[in-house]
């Protein structure tokens, strides 16, 4: 009888570290998703169909060729430099470190050297699938 107990304790514990697991993946993707919308969201809506702002809708970046919103006029220089490149997550870093050296004469300007802020931009856009 005695042997059952420490088997139900190392249950319960297993039971607990999984709920921690998940709501520590939540945390982070809403700490992630606070950095994109402070980051981004001047420029670029995040939700499936939202309209262009300045910037094309960044929802499913992620697999999507570079300049093929439709709705979205890109700037000639964008379209050259990215012509037949598909985002993933090596681009869009190098495109978050600095945009201008990714695609020269893009009408986006942005420069971000914390690789750890970089990082949490990118899980928050990974996530829009
Ligand atoms: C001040 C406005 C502005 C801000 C802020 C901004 N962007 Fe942009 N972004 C643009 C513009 C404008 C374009 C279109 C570039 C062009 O046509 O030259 C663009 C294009 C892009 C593209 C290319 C999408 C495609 O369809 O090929 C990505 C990816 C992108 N931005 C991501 C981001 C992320 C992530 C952030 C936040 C870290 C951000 N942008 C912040 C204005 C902005």
């Amino acid at each position: 009888m005695n042997h059952f107990i420490p088997r139900t304790a190392a249950l319960l514990l297993l039971t607990a570290s999984i709920g921690l697991a998940g709501s520590a993946q939540a945390d982070e993707l809403e700490i992630a998703q606070k950095m994109a919308t402070n980051h981004c969201s001047v420029c670029h809506t995040f939700d499936r169909g939202g309209p262009p702002g300045q910037g094309p809708n960044l929802f499913g970046l992620i697999g999507r060729k570079a300049a093929s919103e439709s709705n979205f006029t890109y700037s000639d220089g964008y379209r050259k430099a990215m012509d037949g490149k598909v985002w993933d997550e090596k681009m869009l870093d190098a495109w978050l470190t600095d945009a201008q050296t990714v695609a020269p004469g893009s009408a986006m300007v942005y420069s971000q050297d914390d690789p750890a802020k970089r990082q949490k931009i990118i899980t928050y856009i990974k996530s829009l699938h």
